[in-house]
């Protein structure tokens, strides 16, 4: 069985001390849960995540990662920095990473081979446009996404990643992918891994469903055979609202 993996994108909020705190109240709420907890604020938070985390069932991971050891690109954060840290975690490919600050897919990849490289889990997102939804490219286009983005990786990594389906018009916008719709990207994401590994990959890689996950939809969805958790952004900065969706 796989296991269900509730991780939290935080993006920009919170700074260190109200991430201290957040992840104080969310500790107790969250210490009985069987999925995976993970919690990924920003950079400049990180230290204070991991402090506050010391101790409980809460793991932390980074919302980003630059894919060169390290150097002159000003800005940037690398691998390194965030094992030194003690993080394990990181989201790769972001739509929001996507659209603002031009990743591609060929990015992406460089950046999940560093993360397998230096040994930390890429959370890697993929997802379409409401446009591409409605052109009926949905399935082409994830699965191009996750071509790519694992180029080069091996099966045993593969087994190892967290890939998060996340519909870029569902997010931040209240408008969830019904279960359906979710279940059956997650099925096509699961089908090309098989195609491109063998099935034991693809039964063991983690695929999380994200975009609008809440305290009420998100045990519906994690219900779901090919639905191994929720990547959440919105709902996340709740300790109330995250724990019921880590408890799901
Ligand atoms: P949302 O964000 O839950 O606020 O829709 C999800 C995400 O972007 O990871």
């Amino acid at each position: 069985m796989r296991q269900i993996v509730a991780a939290g994108n935080w993006k920009m909020n919170m700074t260190p001390s109200e991430t201290k705190a957040l992840i104080s109240e969310l500790a107790p709420l969250v210490k009985d849960a069987k999925n995976k907890v993970i919690v990924c604020p920003t950079a400049v938070c990180l230290p204070a995540a991991v402090e506050a985390a010391k101790g409980t069932n809460i793991l932390v991971g980074a919302q980003n990662m630059y894919f060169e050891d390290k150097g002159a690109f000003t800005g940037e954060i690398s691998a390194d920095m965030l094992l030194d840290l003690g993080i394990k975690y990181v989201i790769l490919g972001h739509s929001e990473r996507r659209q603002y600050f031009a990743e591609t897919d060929e990015t992406v990849n460089k950046k999940v081979l560093k993360a397998f490289e230096k040994g930390l889990t890429p959370i890697i997102c993929v997802g379409e446009s409401l446009e591409q939804r409605e052109q009926g490219v949905t399935a082409d286009l994830v699965r191009m996404q996750v071509k790519i983005a694992l180029l080069g990786v091996t099966a045993d990594q593969a087994k190892n990643t967290i890939i998060a389906y996340e519909p870029i018009w569902a997010i931040g916008t209240g408008k969830t992918a019904t279960t359906e719709q979710a279940e059956e990207v997650c099925k096509t994401i699961r089908d090309c891994v098989c195609e491109l590994y063998d099935c034991a990959t693809a039964e063991a890689i983690t695929i999380q469903y994200g975009g609008s996950v809440n305290a009420k939809n998100s045990a519906e969805l994690f219900a779901q055979e090919n639905i191994d958790g929720g990547l959440v952004g919105g709902a996340s900065l709740k300790a109330a609202d995250f724990s019921v969706i880590a408890n799901s």
